[in-house]
């Protein structure tokens, strides 16, 4: 232990790096701080009536000025303050090394581009390869979600628990797309949820969504494909209010992506084989 394992250059592959317990609460003091600093640009660049300055990166795929101003905001802050550590974020990419930031600075930038209230800053902090902590700030809502690994989940400082909620028929279930994956499959997974009796929402923000299933308000998240620096925070939010979030793997550049499934530990049997899908319930309709 101590500050003489803990830096081993800035995209150092060893993961075996040993971090105090007082390192790793200073990266959460700060992880706190920041994300609120970006939430009040964000709702600075909202309310704007100039228009938002929005960017067409691929169909359906918008990047926005104040995703670029939190992008630069939160990089620059973290390299000041603690130079050695990684940082990959969705606007800038980067590297994954033994301690790695991972940040989204919009999450939803969607809804943010056309105006409406839901999305989030999402920023987590990885140490050999596990996520050690994890914040998502909702800036409309007032709502900062915080946890670290192994000292629970917390919204504006109330502890969170995800619901008892153990079946399908009972449960409100967020079911995310995007353009990465077929319509075919959403459509299937959609099929098989509404089929299990599963109320389903899309609100447009893994984030958000994921730090809503900590907070008990619904009981699942699912997506075929997503990136680490739309869930890694609100995985562990999940998992530190006493849910079940699938594994999320770093590896090399950070830019794959992966199925992400976060719910009720009741849940986790039944969406995975809604995820799944042995049967597609759309041939029976075609
Ligand atoms: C998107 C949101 C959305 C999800 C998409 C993501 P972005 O992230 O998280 O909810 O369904 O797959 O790409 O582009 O708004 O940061």
């Amino acid at each position: 232990h101590g500050l003489a394992h803990e830096i081993t250059g800035r995209h150092s592959k060893t993961m075996n790096v040993s971090m105090s317990d007082a390192a790793l609460s200073a990266r959460y003091d700060f992880a706190v701080s920041v994300v609120q600093q970006a939430g009040a640009v964000a709702m600075r660049h909202f309310r704007r009536s100039d228009g938002l300055g929005i960017i067409e990166k691929g169909p359906q795929d918008l990047v926005t000025a104040a995703d670029h101003a939190i992008d630069a905001l939160i990089r620059n802050a973290i390299q000041s303050r603690f130079p050695d550590d990684g940082i990959l974020t969705e606007e800038s990419g980067g590297d994954i090394s033994a301690q790695v930031w991972v940040v989204d600075p919009i999450d939803g930038t969607g809804n943010f581009a056309r105006g409406i209230a839901g999305f989030a800053i999402s920023i987590a902090f990885s140490l050999n390869g596990d996520t050690r902590i994890g914040v998502v700030f909702d800036p409309v809502a007032g709502e900062l979600f915080v946890a670290r690994r192994g000292h629970g989940a917390f919204c504006n400082g109330e502890r969170m628990r995800v619901s008892t909620t153990a079946t399908m028929g009972r449960a409100a279930v967020e079911a995310g797309y995007s353009r990465r994956t077929s319509s075919r499959d959403y459509l299937a997974l959609m099929a098989r949820l509404l089929d299990g009796g599963c109320e389903c929402v899309q609100f447009g923000s893994a984030a958000r969504g994921l730090a809503q299933v900590a907070a008990g308000r619904i009981d699942g998240y699912v997506e075929a494909h997503l990136f680490a620096w739309d869930v890694l925070a609100g995985l562990l939010l999940v998992e530190e209010a006493g849910g079940y979030a699938d594994p999320f793997p770093l590896e090399g550049d950070g830019q794959k992506g992966l199925p992400v499934r976060a719910c009720t530990r009741g849940l986790a049997r039944q969406l995975q084989e809604a995820m799944n899908g042995a049967s597609d319930p759309l041939d029976k309709m075609s």
